[in-house]
């Protein structure tokens, strides 16, 4: 898609679509599921902007709740302590509807965090191919998991686990290299059509 067509999708997005959009949200919230690097904080952040709605980061909850930083909780707990964290903390959030929620990339491994955002959310799995998401984390060192001595290696295999759970989000959203406002139209757009919103059971 050229240029010219990305401004106008962004553009052809109105007022009125965003709340019938909203409306039709009620008190769900819009889930942000998808690897590390796939983009969930920065885009949802965007998203929840766009539609006027709260943004709530997973990730920096856990952290607030355990008074440490992720790399920390590993550090002193073990993974296995971060990911009931984790479940708790989103078992938690998704109360707070309506909003736009991201989550980290392990939370939508279990079977409980999975059932309950489907029950009081609409999840989107943020699909981006592995050369992206790889250029993207090896921006920042914070992601314990990607600490070992092949980085890359643990993102191909974590990749091909986890994209039989992130498929079964409701929508699937394409994170490519382009502005974040075309992938947030591209999510809005996906949302209107699909009738999800109308065809799941509200909470
Ligand atoms: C993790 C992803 C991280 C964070 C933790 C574990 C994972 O979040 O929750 O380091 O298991 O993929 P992001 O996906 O926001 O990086």
């Amino acid at each position: 898609m050229n240029r010219p067509d990305q401004k106008r999708r962004v553009n052809m997005i109105d007022s009125t679509q965003i709340d019938s959009l909203r409306a039709a949200l009620g008190k769900r919230s819009i889930v942000m599921v998808g690897m590390m690097g796939c983009g969930k904080t920065a885009i949802g952040r965007r998203l929840a902007q766009r539609l006027e709605l709260p943004f709530v980061d997973a990730d920096d909850e856990i952290e607030k709740a355990a008074g440490k930083s992720i790399p920390e909780i590993f550090e002193d707990h073990g993974e296995e302590h971060f990911r009931e964290g984790e479940r708790k903390v989103i078992l938690r959030l998704l109360q707070n509807g309506p909003q736009v929620l991201a989550t980290g990339g392990g939370a939508f491994m279990n079977a409980e965090t999975r059932e309950e955002i489907r029950h009081r959310g609409i999840s989107i799995w943020l699909k981006a191919e592995l050369p992206v998401l790889l250029r993207r984390v090896g921006r920042r060192d914070s992601r314990p998991l990607l600490r070992g001595d092949n980085p890359e290696e643990i993102m191909k295999r974590l990749l091909k686990e986890r994209s039989p759970f992130y498929a079964k989000a409701d929508l699937v959203a394409d994170s490519r290299d382009e502005p974040h406002d075309q992938i947030v139209a591209q999510i809005i757009t996906l949302l209107l059509n699909s009738r999800i919103l109308e065809d799941k059971p509200r909470v």
